[in-house]
């Protein structure tokens, strides 16, 4: 297989002085480090229902535990010739179904209201619907906790490990066939999210998914080079405005990206910071405007 592309890097938003956005009302964007409220934040994050839908997502993925994706993970990368494949970018570990709940909770109840940072007039995940991508998904466990937690269009996730993606593709099947029998949530619910595993190389939109149509993006870049996350947010920069990319550890290296909330949660092997960032500007638009979308 071939190495990753380094896509070329967005053009950089050009000043655009009297435009439309000018006379638009200013709106608040929230400064995570000078507005920070702990206290209110968890007041609004729906605890007794991420702990109900925590209990359907142990059942939907009890046959995929972690100790079989690092098995995979790791054949994978010691079978393979390639030398890339050794790199840290490859690494295995997983988020708790919480990490990812909570993550999407803010979005949908804090930063994805109408009218805040660049969310726009009709904000985003505040009815069902929206695309969610977890690049390099692994067994695809994240891709599950996002559909349980927002009645999202599809959620999407992309892996290029071959037997990582090969479990995905199982538990994408479980899903479709058991969601409905061991979730009551799901099975109550009028709208049936679509889960789809993608097997491919999620720095080369060229060859593999593109996912500048996402309108959250989950990445656990823990183990990620610089190199690698430097081609990430070049390829992030064609998201759309007001869209939100999630990454833990490692804040997405972009100007065009803010980040409006960052936390401590539990990964596989520890704890982690998770951060959000929310996209400023569609890609030929003004840096002058602060916002709305
Ligand atoms: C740390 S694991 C995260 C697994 C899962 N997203 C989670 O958080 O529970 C990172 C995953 O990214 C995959 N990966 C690394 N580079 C990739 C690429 N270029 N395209 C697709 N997947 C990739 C790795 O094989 C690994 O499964």
């Amino acid at each position: 297989m071939s190495k990753p592309s380094s896509p070329k890097s967005p053009s950089r938003p050009r000043s655009r002085p009297g435009s439309k956005q000018d006379i638009r009302p200013k709106i608040q964007i929230i400064d995570p480090v000078q507005n920070r409220d702990f206290k209110s934040l968890n007041i609004v994050i729906d605890m007794p229902l991420i702990e109900k839908l925590a209990k359907d997502y142990e059942n939907l993925v009890e046959d995929f535990p972690l100790a079989m994706g690092q098995a995979a993970s790791k054949r994978d990368r010691e079978t393979a010739e390639d030398p890339m494949y050794k790199e840290p970018n490859f690494i295995y570990s997983e988020v708790s179904f919480e990490t990812v709940a909570i993550a999407i909770q803010k979005i949908k109840k804090i930063y994805g209201k109408p009218m805040t940072g660049t969310s726009g007039f009709h904000g985003l995940l505040q009815h069902r619907g929206g695309i969610f991508y977890d690049l390099g998904c692994g067994t695809g466990k994240a891709v599950i906790a996002a559909s349980l937690i927002h009645d999202f269009d599809t959620c999407y996730g992309i892996e290029w490990l071959g037997s990582l993606a090969l479990i995905a593709g199982d538990l994408e099947s479980s899903y479709n066939s058991r969601k409905k029998v061991v979730s009551k949530t799901i099975a109550d619910r009028e709208y049936d999210t679509h889960c789809t595993m993608v097997f491919g190389n999620m720095l080369d939109f060229g060859n593999s998914k593109k996912w500048d149509n996402a309108d959250v993006v989950f990445c656990n870049t823990c183990t990620f080079t610089n190199e690698y996350m430097n081609t990430l947010a070049d390829l992030a920069g064609t998201m759309k405005k007001g869209s939100f990319f999630i990454t833990i550890s490692k804040k997405l290296p972009s100007d065009v990206f803010r980040i409006v909330d960052y936390q401590m949660y539990p990964i596989s092997f520890g704890e982690a910071t998770v951060y959000i960032h929310q996209k400023l500007y569609h890609n030929n638009e003004s840096d002058s405007s602060d916002d709305e979308g």
